[in-house]
Formats: C-alpha cells, structure tokens, sequence
C-alpha cells in the first residue's frame, strides 16, 4: 500500500527525505499510548453515532490484535510509514481491511501525538514520584543510623560548624520532597487531554471530548485548539524538573566522591556499586555518582534543547515539533537509571563514624560557641569574634586546638573565659547547642526524621 497521504502527490518521496522526515525510530515508544488513545477515540466515534458499531467493534478488534503483535515484538515498523501512528493506523487497516480507515475520522496526527505524549508522561511522572519516595527512604534510614554521627559541616568547603550526619542526609530528604512536589503539581498539566482539537481548529464532526477525557482518565480538556496541538509546556516542565533532580543527585554524587577519597574517608561505597582500575589495583572508583554527575549535563542539555525548538515557533503544529521526543525520552532514562542506582547505593553506603568524628576533633568549628559563649556574658558578639580570631590564631601557631588550651591561655584572651567553656566546646554540646526548628540538634534532627517517616509511610 502507498502513503496513507498519498492522494495529493505525483511523484514517490525522495528516499533520503523519507528517512530524514521520520520519526518511527524513536516514537515507537510510544506504540501503547497510541492504541490506548485510538480506542477511546473510536469508542466515541461509536457512541455519538459518527461510526455504526459494528466498524467500531471490528476497528477495536484490530487495535487489539496489533497491541498483541508488538507486545511480542511480531510487528515490523517501516521508514516510509513515517512515525508510530501511520505504522499503527496501516497495520490495522492491513489487518481488518478498508474499514480500519474509518479511525481517523474526525482526528489529527497533530492531537494524536500530543495525546500520546501526554498519555506518556503521566506515567512516568507517577513512576519518578515513586523511585524518589525510595531514595528518601535510603536517606532516612541512613540518617536514622546515624543520628549520634557528628562531622564538620562546611561553607566553602572549608569546615564551619559540627553538624549531625543524619542532618546532612535530611537535608537531601528535603531537597527530594520539593522535586516531588513539583512533579506533583506539573500532574496537573500533564493530565490534559488534547485530542479533539483536530489539525489546529477543532473537528466538523460532532465528538464527545469530554467523553474521551473521561476514558483515558484525564482530568481536564483542552480549552483552545490551536493552545492544545502546539503546547509542549508540559514536556518543557518534566525537563526542567528532571534538570533540578539531576543537580540534587549531582550535589550528592559529588559529596560522595569527596567523602569517599583517601583525604576525607568519611563513607565507603559498597563494592557492587564501584568498578576497579585496569591498571592500579588498589584502585576503587566512584563510577556511579560520578556518571550522574557528568549525565547531569545531558539532562540539562535536553531541556534547553527543547527551549530552543520551540522559541519562536508559530502556532500551531510544525515539524519541528517532532524533535519533542528523542530528548524527553533520553531524560526519562537518565533519571530512570539514575534514581534505580541511587536508593540502594546509599542504602548500602558505609559510614565511618570514626573518621568523621577525629575530624571535628582536630578542626575550629567550635570557635563559634565560645563567642555565644563570651556573648552570654554580656561582650558584644563582634569583640567576642575578635576575641576567638586572636584564640584561633594562637592555636594554629602553636600546634593546638581549643580544647588543648588551658583556662589560663584563654585568660590570657579574655578574662570573661571559665572552666565551663570545655563543656561548651565539646562536639555533642555544639551540635545540641543548635536546638532552634530545622537546626541540628539531635532532638531537631530526630523529629525531622519523624515527621520524614510519617510523610513516607502515608504515600
Ligand atoms: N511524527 C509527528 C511528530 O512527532 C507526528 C505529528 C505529525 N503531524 C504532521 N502534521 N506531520 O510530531
């Protein structure tokens, strides 16, 4: 058979333009959201009385058969049959005879292609809510494990304050909620169906959109025609999202890279999620935070892309449209890949209370505390910063940390300096000492864990 278009045209379609035109190497993903959309189409056709029911049961049959054939992969797609939607409509028309025709009827591949789309993205959205639920619950847990785990919190990468591991950890936990809260909200928009809207200006034959809306469980319908055949705001909010996911697992992949290097040595990866060196044979290498950290670009790459395809674009469809796909579909396997390895390399990921714990020991994030300290007994803060500064600066010159100081070196700073300073300076007081909402004291941090959990066990 020729081109489901080909009545127009007197001559073939130069090969290479046939293969430079099509889509069906990639839109073949969506071979299931297509049917699914066909058959509420057709059984609205059916129900308004556009088509008589028995075309519709024999059309229905077909889409049947052919969502058997390629769930078994028995079905050949074609190049010259363009994208997934021509291959399905000829092999049905194939299979049930001219009346297969008859599924068109009072559509477009304009609203067909949007509807899949939309049908594709619901799932997926559905799909990430669910993996980054299961990542949290790896940080959760690990926080939990350690939530008497004390090790310098940074600015600048240079130590500032001492803060609970399990903060740090339920600090990702938070990150993860936001990002499943936009996709949350971006369901709104994905949930909207778009067929019915024909080419660009609705149908003159008389269809129930709502109908069909209600079929394929959407929750809305579009309200204009041209906005519902030319909007792919909804693809460009999944990638955003996916970008802001990307550098949430980007920020974390990289403090994993760090915290696992021989200089800091805070965590050990599990073997199963590290690959070795051909050559150095002590080597264990962090491949996996690494290439979400590099697969982060890609991600990123794929939503300005899309930004760049449609700026400009007039109404309503353009081919140029069809470069929607290859990156959204790229973007979904990224993160796919991405949050399927992460949950359990953190799971697995062993900390090293030890480790962390000399490293508070031999640093200055205390000197913050005993200027409160001094603060509490009347010095304004910035005399008492300067205070510390010159205590600070003794320490390094002679080899010392604050705690190695007797009372008598701090007298020789300040005389407001008592023997209580050594409780104040103590690691377990400094973080305790942070007891204000979403600080890091234990009892803050245990009841963020609560409040995690509870959150986690009602999705
Ligand atoms: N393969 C096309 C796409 O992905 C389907 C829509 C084609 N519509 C058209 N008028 N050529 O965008």
């Amino acid at each position: 058979m020729s081109k489901l278009w080909g009545g127009r045209f007197t001559k073939k379609t130069d090969q290479l333009v046939e293969e430079y035109t099509a889509s069906i190497t990639f839109d073949k993903e969506l071979a299931e959201e297509d049917i699914q959309g066909s058959l509420a189409h057709v059984t609205m056709l059916g129900k308004q009385g556009i088509l008589p029911a028995a075309d519709v049961e024999t059309i229905k049959d077909g889409l049947h058969r052919v969502l058997q054939r390629i769930k078994r992969n028995d079905l050949e797609f074609a190049i010259a049959d363009e994208d997934i939607h021509m291959n399905i409509e000829k092999t049905l028309i194939d299979d049930v005879g001219p009346v297969g025709g008859k599924l068109h009827t009072g559509r477009s591949r304009n609203d067909q292609v949007a509807t899949d789309m939309h049908l594709y993205l619901r799932k997926r959205v559905v799909e990430f809510v669910d993996m980054l639920h299961k990542l949290q619950e790896a940080l959760v847990t690990q926080a939990k494990a350690n939530i008497d785990t004390i090790l310098p919190g940074y600015t600048h990468l240079q130590r500032a304050q001492p803060i609970l591991f399990a903060h740090h950890m339920m600090a990702y936990v938070s990150m993860f909620g936001r990002d499943i809260e936009r996709l949350q909200d971006s369901y709104k928009r994905v949930n909207m169906l778009p067929l019915g809207a024909g080419a660009l200006a609705g149908t003159t034959f008389p269809i129930d959109r709502h109908f069909v809306a209600s079929q394929l469980k959407f929750d809305r319908v579009y309200e204009n025609s041209l906005d519902a055949v030319s909007d792919r705001d909804f693809i460009l909010e999944f990638l955003s999202h996916a970008s802001i996911i990307m550098m949430h697992l980007s920020r974390l992949s990289e403090e994993l890279i760090l915290w696992s290097s021989t200089e800091f040595h805070f965590v050990e990866l599990d073997d199963a999620f590290c690959t070795g060196s051909s050559i150095m044979p002590q080597k264990k290498n962090p491949d996996v935070p690494e290439l979400v950290r590099g697969k982060t670009g890609r991600v990123y790459g794929n939503l300005v892309g899309l930004l760049t395809v449609l700026k400009s674009l007039p109404l309503a469809y353009n081919k140029d449209m069809q470069e929607d796909k290859e990156g959204m579909f790229d973007t979904v396997r990224t993160l796919q890949g991405a949050l399927q390895l992460f949950a359990p390399m953190i799971a697995t990921m062993k900390v090293n209370k030890d480790r962390m714990r000399q490293a508070v020991n031999q640093d200055f994030s205390n000197a913050t505390d005993i200027a409160d300290f001094l603060v509490g007994k009347g010095l304004p803060f910035r005399q008492a910063h300067e205070v510390i500064g010159k205590t600070v600066l003794y320490c390094i010159q002679q080899g010392k940390y604050l705690l190695d100081l007797t009372l008598d070196e701090f007298k020789q700073f300040s005389s407001l300096f008592d023997e209580r300073i050594y409780a104040v300076l103590q690691p377990e007081n400094v973080v305790n000492a942070r007891n204000v909402f979403g600080g890091t004291a234990t009892k803050q941090v245990g009841e963020a864990i609560v409040r995690a959990e509870n959150e986690l066990a009602g999705t």
